[in-house]
C-alpha cells in the first residue's frame, strides 16, 4: 500500500519537472516583496521558514541584492523545487534548501546565527500550533537583537475574524487537520513573540484579508 503524499499546500500547483509554480504566490509575490522591501532589513542575513515552492525566495532574494537569502522546507519535493528554482535563476546570494523542521528542539542550532532576519509566509495556519511556537522560539535564538520577523497570512484579531471568508477558510483547515487554524494574533501569536524577546511592530492589510506581521528582537 502506498501512502498518501503528506498534504503542504492547500492549492493545485503547476510542476515543470521538481520546479513547482504556485498561483497564490503568483498573485502575491509583488505585494509581500513591497512590504517587506519597507519593514525588513535589506542587507544581511535572511532566513526562510517554509520555502515551499522557491518562488518567494528567487523573488525576494532577487530584489535584496546586499542580503544572503537562506531557504528551507522541511519536506523533500518542496526542497526539489527550491533547488530547481534557485538553479535557474544563478542568483549569488541565494542558498539552500536546508531540511528545516521548526518543530524540532533546537532546529536552530546548525545554523551561523544571527540573522538579521527570519521570514514565513504561509506557514503558521497549516502546521501545528507547536509549529509556531518552534517558529517562534528559534527566531528568538536566531536573530541578533534589531533583527525582524516576518510572517504572512490570514490572522484573527483579539479573537475575532476578519471576515467572514477567513472564518470559513478556518473551519475548512481543521477539516482537513484538527491541529491547523487561522491563528489569533494578540492571543495567540503575541504571547509567543513575549516568551522570546520579539515585540510587535507592524501588522499591514494586505489584500484578501491577510496580513504582513513584523516583530523586533529586543
Ligand atoms: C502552504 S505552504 C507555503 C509555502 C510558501 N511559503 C508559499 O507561501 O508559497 C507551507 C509550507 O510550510 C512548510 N512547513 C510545514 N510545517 C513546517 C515546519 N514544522 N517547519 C518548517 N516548515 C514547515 C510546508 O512543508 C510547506 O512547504
Amino acid at each position: 500500500m502506498t501512502t498518501p503524499p503528506k498534504e503542504t499546500a492547500l492549492e493545485q500547483r503547476g510542476a515543470e519537472g521538481a520546479k513547482m509554480y504556485s498561483p497564490s504566490t503568483a498573485r502575491n509575490r509583488d505585494l509581500i516583496r513591497d512590504v517587506f522591501l519597507q519593514t525588513m532589513p535589506r542587507e544581511g542575513e535572511i532566513l526562510e521558514i517554509g520555502g515551499g515552492t522557491g518562488e518567494h525566495a528567487v523573488h525576494l532574494a532577487g530584489a535584496l541584492p546586499q542580503v544572503n537569502w537562506f531557504t528551507g522546507d522541511p519536506d523533500e519535493t518542496a526542497r526539489a523545487s527550491i533547488a530547481a528554482w534557485i538553479a535557474g535563476a544563478k542568483l549569488d546570494n541565494l542558498h539552500g534548501p536546508h531540511a528545516i523542521d521548526v518543530t524540532t528542539p533546537d532546529w536552530n542550532s546548525t545554523l551561523a546565527a544571527p540573522f538579521d532576519g527570519v521570514v514565513s509566509i504561509n506557514m503558521i495556519h497549516i502546521a501545528p500550533f507547536a509549529a509556531a511556537e518552534g517558529l517562534f522560539a528559534g527566531a528568538g535564538r536566531l536573530l541578533r537583537p534589531g533583527g525582524k520577523l516576518f510572517l504572512y497570512g490570514p490572522f484573527s484579531r483579539k479573537g475575532v475574524h476578519t471576515a467572514p471568508s477567513n472564518e470559513a477558510f478556518d473551519h475548512s483547515l481543521k477539516s482537513r487537520n484538527p491541529e491547523w487554524g487561522v491563528r489569533d494574533l494578540e492571543h495567540g501569536i503575541e504571547p509567543l513573540a513575549k516568551e522570546n524577546s520579539l515585540t510587535l511592530e507592524r501588522v499591514v492589510e494586505m489584500p484578501a484579508n491577510n496580513f504582513s506581521v513584523i516583530f523586533r528582537k529586543n
